[in-house]
C-alpha cells in the first residue's frame, strides 16, 4: 500500500464511528440471523432452551426457570450434568486426538505442549481419581493457587468431574489474600505450584503458598505441581504436601465416572472484591453457568470446534474460567494457554503464538491493547495474523483510538471486534454486538445480547432517554447469573438487589440487579460503559477494592489515616494512588513509601502497589466525617475541582491540590 492511501486509510479511520462486519466473516459466522433478537424478546425464558441444547444432559430439565423466590432464580430446574463430561468425554468420538489444549510456555528454550482431547481425557480422570484418594468428596471446596499451567485447567476439570467445586485464587494474590479464601471457604484441599517463569527468572511460588498456609486455621491437603524442575527452590515437602507428578503415577490408567450434578449446584467460587474490605465469593452453578459460557462462547467468540482460539487472560480470574477453559472446551474447540508477559523475550510474543498457532480468534484486554500501540505497529507488522477471524475485548472500557489501531493493526480491518461487558458476577457475556450480526461503534460494548435486559436508568430507577447516562441495571434474570454470596445470602441481597426497583418497594419481584456500573446509551440502544460506582479500582483489568487496600496502608506502622482513589493511566486504565496521613513522630519520606507498599503488596499483593503515595496533613472530609474521595481522584487526575462546598475543611484541599499538580 502506498503511503498516501496509508494517510487516508488513517483519515477514515480516524472519522468512521460505525464499522459494519466483514462480509468474509458473516459469510461462515454462527449467528447471522438478525430476528434472533426478536425472537428471544417473544419467547422468554424459553429461549434459553437454545443455550441449554448446546450440553448434554443426563437428565433432562423439568422447568426453564424458577423465579418463584426473588432474587434465588434458578435455571433448568431437574436437569442433571457435568461439567467435565460436557468439556472433554462427549467430543472424544470426534476429537480425540485433536489438540484441546496448547499451552505455550514462557521460556523460549522449552517446548510447547499439546494436549489431546484424549490426554486430557487421561490426565483429568488420573487426577480426579488422585484427588478421591486424598479425601476430596462431592461440594468439598478446592483451591486453586496456580500459574498458568496446563495442569491448572486440568484441575479445573477434574475438580468438576468428581463434584467438588474449585475456588482459583490468582497466583498474583499474596500469602494473606490466598489464606482469608481458603479459610472463608473452610477449603481444605489446594493445588499449588513450586514457581512459574516471570520475564526468564524463576518465581518462588511454593516459598508464598506455604506462608499463607501458615494463616489457615484448619488442615489442609497440598498438592505441587513441579514447573520448575531445576530452576526449583529446593524446598522440600511437608507430609501433607503431595508431588503431582507422583500422584498421577500411582493413578495411571485410572478412571473416574462423572458425578451426576444438579444444574442448580455449585460448579465454583470465584473471590472479587466490592465495597467493603471483605472479598466477595460468587457462586456458579453447573447447568445456568454451564449453557452461558457455552452459548456465548458460539454466540459472540464464534467458536467452531475446528478453530484455535486464544484468549491471554489468566485463569485465576473469571475470564479464564469461562473463556479459557469452560466454554471453549464446551464446544470441543482447541484453546491457547500461554504462560507468560506480552513482552518477553520481545514485544510481539502473543504475534508469534497467533502466528505459530494460526489462532482464529484473539480476545484480551484494553489495557493490553493500549501497551500494543505505545510498542508500536512493528510488532505485530512482522508477523502473519492472516489466521485471525475475530478479535475481543473485555474488562474495562476502550477508547475509539485503541479500538481503532486494535481494528488495524491487528485485525487488518478484516475482523469484527467484540467489546464484550460483563463481569464475575454475570458468569459470561451480557452487552456486546453479535459479531456476524449487528454494526460495530468503537467504544460502545453494543446492544444487550439477545434475551438480556439491560437498561441504564437514572437514580430513582427510571430508564434514562436516549443519549443520556446513569447506572447499568439488569431487569430479567439470567442463566450464567451468580446465586448468592457463598454463605452469605444477605450480602447478596444488599449489595446487588435491593439497590434499584422499578416502585421504590421493598418487594423482591421489584428488584433488578444492580453491577455497579456507570453507563450511556445512544439512539440505537449502543451501551457505552463508563467504569465502576462503586469503590473498585480496575488497574490493568484486574479489579481491586479500595477498602481492602486502605486497609493494607493503614496497617503500615506509623500510618494514621489513608484515602485510596483509582486515577487514570494512559496503559493501566488505573492506577492506585494513597493519600495518607501520618501518626505524630513518624516523617514522610521514601522509607515510609516503602513501607506501605509492603504492607499493600503483603496482604494483596504487587497488583495493588500504590504507584503514588501523597503524604497529607489532613483528609477532605464532609460535615459528617466522610472522606471525599471523589475530590481526590479530581485531584490525581489533575482535574478542576468541583463542589468543596459541603466540606468540613475546604482549605486542605487545595493544599493537596497544589502539593500534587504542583502549582
Ligand atoms: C468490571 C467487572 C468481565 C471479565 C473481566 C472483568 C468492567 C468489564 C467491560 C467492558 C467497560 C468493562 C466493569 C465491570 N468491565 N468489561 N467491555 N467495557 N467496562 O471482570 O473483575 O468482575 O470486573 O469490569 O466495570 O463491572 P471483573
Amino acid at each position: 500500500m502506498s503511503e498516501t492511501d496509508d494517510t487516508e486509510l488513517e483519515a477514515r479511520l480516524a472519522e468512521q464511528d460505525e464499522f459494519e462486519p466483514p462480509e468474509s466473516f458473516v459469510e461462515g459466522a454462527n449467528v447471522t440471523d438478525p430476528g434472533v433478537y426478536d425472537e428471544f424478546e417473544e419467547s422468554w425464558p424459553d429461549c434459553w432452551e437454545q443455550a441449554a441444547d448446546l450440553l448434554d444432559w443426563d437428565e433432562e430439565y423439568d422447568q426453564v426457570l424458577e423465579d418463584s423466590n426473588p432474587p434465588f432464580y434458578e435455571w433448568f430446574t431437574g436437569g442433571s450434568l457435568n461439567a467435565s463430561h460436557q468439556c472433554i468425554d462427549r467430543h472424544l468420538p470426534e476429537r480425540a486426538d485433536e489438540a484441546a489444549i496448547e499451552w505455550v510456555g514462557e521460556p523460549t528454550d522449552e517446548p510447547d505442549r499439546t494436549i489431546t482431547y484424549g490426554e486430557l481425557y487421561e490426565e483429568v480422570n488420573e487426577f480426579a481419581a488422585a484427588l478421591r484418594d486424598l479425601g476430596v468428596g462431592e461440594d468439598d471446596v478446592v483451591t486453586m493457587y496456580m500459574p498458568m499451567v496446563p495442569e491448572l485447567a486440568l484441575a479445573l476439570l477434574a475438580c468438576s468431574r468428581i463434584g467438588a467445586p474449585h475456588s482459583v485464587v490468582f497466583a498474583g494474590f499474596s500469602a494473606s489474600a490466598l489464606a482469608e479464601r481458603m479459610n472463608d471457604a473452610d477449603s481444605e484441599y489446594l493445588l499449588t505450584a513450586n514457581g512459574y517463569y516471570r520475564r526468564g527468572d524463576p518465581l518462588d511460588h511454593l516459598a508464598k503458598t506455604n506462608e499463607g498456609l501458615a494463616e489457615v486455621e484448619h488442615d489442609v491437603e497440598t498438592v505441587v505441581v513441579d514447573r520448575l524442575g531445576e530452576d526449583g527452590f529446593g524446598h522440600d515437602l511437608t507430609d501433607d504436601q503431595h508431588d503431582y507428578d507422583d500422584l498421577l503415577a500411582d493413578h495411571r490408567g485410572a478412571e473416574v465416572e462423572p458425578v451426576e450434578r444438579d444444574a442448580e449446584d455449585m460448579l465454583f467460587l470465584m473471590y472479587t472484591s466490592g465495597t467493603t474490605g471483605k472479598p466477595k465469593g460468587v457462586k456458579h452453578t453447573t447447568g445456568g453457568y454451564l449453557s452461558w459460557v457455552t452459548w456465548t462462547s458460539q454466540a459472540v467468540l464464534d467458536i467452531k470446534p475446528e478453530d484455535t482460539y486464544f484468549c491471554t487472560a489468566d485463569i485465576g480470574w473469571i475470564t479464564g474460567h469461562s473463556y479459557i477453559v469452560y466454554g471453549p472446551l464446551s464446544l470441543g474447540t482447541t484453546t491457547v494457554m500461554y504462560e507468560g508477559t506480552p513482552d518477553y523475550p520481545d514485544n510481539d510474543r502473543l504475534w508469534e503464538i497467533v502466528e505459530d498457532l494460526e489462532a482464529n480468534q484473539f480476545y484480551t484486554a484494553p489495557t493490553a491493547i493500549r501497551s500494543f500501540m505505545k510498542w508500536g505497529e512493528e510488532y505485530p507488522n512482522r508477523h502473519d495474523l492472516s489466521s485471525l477471524r475475530l478479535l475481543g475485548t473485555v474488562g474495562e472500557p476502550i477508547n475509539p483510538k485503541a479500538w481503532k489501531w486494535y481494528y488495524k493493526h491487528v485485525g487488518d480491518e478484516d475482523c469484527p471486534i467484540v467489546d464484550t461487558w460483563w463481569q464475575t458476577e454475570t458468569g459470561g457475556m451480557m452487552v456486546t454486538t453479535l459479531p456476524g450480526v449487528k454494526n460495530m461503534k468503537p467504544g460502545s460494548a453494543g446492544p444487550p445480547l439477545p434475551g438480556v435486559d439491560v437498561r441504564v436508568v437514572d437514580a430513582e430507577g427510571g430508564e434514562v432517554p436516549a443519549g443520556g447516562a446513569g447506572y447499568l441495571t439488569v431487569h430479567k434474570p439470567w442463566p450464567g447469573m451468580l446465586r448468592t454470596l457463598y454463605r452469605n445470602d444477605e450480602r447478596f441481597i444488599d449489595e446487588y438487589w435491593a439497590v434499584y426497583s422499578d416502585t421504590d418497594s421493598d418487594d423482591p419481584e421489584d428488584w433488578v440487579y444492580f453491577p455497579e456500573d456507570g453507563a450511556k446509551v445512544d439512539d440505537d440502544g449502543y451501551i457505552t460503559v463508563v467504569g465502576r460506582v462503586d469503590d473498585v479500582v480496575n488497574v490493568s483489568g484486574h479489579r481491586l477494592g479500595t477498602m481492602e487496600i486502605e486497609s493494607a496502608v493503614v496497617a503500615a506502622e506509623g500510618v494514621a489515616e489513608a484515602a485510596v482513589v483509582g486515577a487514570d493511566h494512559d496503559v493501566k486504565g488505573e492506577a492506585v494512588h494513597a493519600y495518607v496521613i501520618l501518626e505524630d513522630g513518624h516523617e514522610a519520606g521514601e522509607e515510609m513509601r516503602a513501607r506501605i507498599e509492603e504492607s499493600v503488596e503483603d496482604a494483596i499483593g504487587p497488583i495493588a502497589r500504590p504507584e503514588r503515595v501523597v503524604f497529607t496533613p489532613e483528609l477532605p472530609k464532609t460535615r459528617s466525617g466522610k472522606i471525599m474521595r471523589r475530590l481526590l481522584e479530581e485531584i490525581s487526575d489533575g482535574e478542576e475541582l468541583g463542589d468543596t462546598s459541603t466540606l468540613r475543611n475546604p482549605d486542605v484541599v487545595e493544599d493537596i491540590r497544589q502539593d500534587v499538580q504542583g502549582d
